[in-house]
C-alpha cells in the first residue's frame, strides 16, 4: 500500500488494536504478572518478601533500570519446573494474540534461573512448548536467549555452552540488564560465537546508555537490531547510520515512562524517530510491571504523541519487516495489514 487511506481521528484506536503486528522486544520474565507469581510461590513452596499481590504492586515504583531490575529478578525466583515456565509464556501468548499480535520473538534470561540451580533444559522445554502450542491461538512465536551484561563474559560463554544442545529451539542471542558501566564490546568474542552458530544478534543500547553503545553494539558485536535505541536521537551521525541502513529500532514507550527515561509519555522521541526515517517499532519490554501490553502501548502512545495512522501503518509494517520471519511469512502479514487499513478507510 503506497498511501494509506484517511482514517477518521476516532477510529484510530481502533485501527491500533485491529491491525496485525509483530513484537520485538518482549522479556517473558517481565510477562509475569504479580498473581500468577504468587500462585507460583504457593505451588513451589517459595517465600516472597511480600505479604500480598497488593503489597508486591505497590513495590512498582520505579526511578530508572536498576531499581525495577532487582524487583524483576525477585519475581523470577518463583520459577522452578518446567510447567512454570510453561504458564508463565503461556499466559503472555494469550495476551498476545488478544492484541492481534501474530508473530513475537520473546527474549528470556536463562542466567537468572540456572544461578538458582535450574537446569537449561528445563527453562527452554517450557517455554519452547508454549511457543509450538502458541500456533493453535494464531501467534508465530519463537525465542531468543540474552546474556545478562552485569556478569562476566566467562559466564555468558558458559550459559552459551549449556545453550547450544537446544541450538534448534531459540533463533537468537541478545543482550540485557544493567546498561551503563557494561558497554556491548564487553561481550564482543561471545557474541562473535553465536554469529557462527548461524544465531540472529540483537543487543539493548541506548535505553540509559550512550550513544556509543549503540555504536558499537553494531559495530563490534555486528547485531542486526538495536533494543531501545532512544538515546540515539542524541547522535545525528548515529540517526543517519540506523536510516541509512535500515536498523530496527525495538522502542518501549510504557517501559522509557516507568523508568523515567522520559518525563512523561507526551516527551517521548518515537515520533521524531519515524520522522527521521528511523525504522522503529513499538513494544511492551515488560508488561507486567510497566502497565500494558502491546496495544496499550499503541494507545497511551498515540494519545500522547499525536500520532497518526500513517504512523500506525508505518510502525505495523516495520514490526514484520524487522522481524527475523521469512520472507513468505512477512509479505502475508504485509498483506493483512493493508487489508485491515483499507477496511477502516
Ligand atoms: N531486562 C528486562 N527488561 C529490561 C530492560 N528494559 N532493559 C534491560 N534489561 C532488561
Ligand atoms: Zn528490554
Amino acid at each position: 500500500m503506497t498511501n494509506v487511506p484517511a482514517i477518521p481521528a476516532d477510529r484510530l484506536p481502533a485501527l491500533l488494536a485491529a491491525m496485525p503486528k509483530a513484537e520485538l522486544h518482549i522479556h517473558i520474565e517481565g510477562s509475569l504478572e504479580p498473581e500468577l507469581i504468587f500462585q507460583l510461590a504457593q505451588r513451589n513452596g517459595v517465600v516472597l518478601p511480600y505479604a500480598s499481590v497488593e503489597d508486591l504492586r505497590r513495590a512498582y515504583a520505579f526511578t530508572n533500570l536498576q531499581s525495577f531490575l532487582d524487583i524483576y529478578y525477585a519475581g523470577a525466583s518463583v520459577l522452578l519446573q518446567a510447567q512454570d515456565f510453561y504458564d508463565m509464556a503461556w499466559a503472555y501468548l494469550q495476551r498476545a494474540a488478544a492484541d492481534n499480535v501474530v508473530r513475537t520473538e520473546i527474549f528470556f534470561d536463562p542466567q537468572t534461573h540456572t544461578a538458582r540451580g535450574v537446569a537449561m533444559e528445563t527453562v527452554i522445554d517450557g517455554l519452547h512448548r508454549a511457543c509450538t502450542d502458541a500456533r493453535r491461538i494464531g501467534v508465530d512465536a519463537e525465542l531468543i536467549l540474552c546474556f545478562l551484561r552485569h556478569l562476566s563474559e566467562e559466564e555468558a560463554f558458559e550459559t552459551l555452552e549449556q545453550a547450544l544442545p537446544f541450538r534448534n529451539r531459540f533463533i537468537g542471542v541478545g543482550l540485557d540488564s544493567s546498561e551503563v558501566g557494561h558497554p556491548p564490546e564487553k561481550f564482543a568474542r561471545v557474541f562473535a560465537k553465536c554469529a557462527q552458530q548461524g544465531l540472529h544478534l540483537v543487543a539493548h543500547a541506548g535505553e540509559e546508555g550512550p550513544p556509543a553503545y549503540v555504536w558499537s553494539a553494531l559495530d563490534v558485536l555486528k547485531v542486526e537490531r538495536i533494543d531501545h535505541g532512544v538515546q540515539s536521537a542524541r547522535d545525528p551521525a548515529l540517526m543517519k547510520r540506523l536510516a541509512q541502513d535500515r536498523i530496527p529500532l525495538t522502542v518501549c514507550p510504557l517501559s522509557n515512562l516507568k523508568l523515567q527515561v522520559f518525563p512523561e509519555l507526551g516527551q517521548h522521541n518515537l515520533r521524531a524517530l519515524l520522522d527521521a526515517g528511523l525504522m522503529a517499532t513499538v513494544n511492551s519490554d515488560d508488561p507486567a510491571y510497566f502497565g500494558g501490553y502491546m496495544n496499550e502501548n499503541f494507545l497511551q502512545t498515540f494519545a500522547a504523541t499525536g500520532l497518526d495512522a500513517q504512523h500506525a501503518y508505518r510502525l505495523a509494517r516495520n514490526s514484520f519487516e524487522g522481524s527475523f520471519a521469512s520472507p513468505g511469512a512477512k509479505r502475508k502479514a504485509i498483506e493483512s495489514i493493508d487489508e485491515v487499513f483499507a477496511s477502516f478507510a
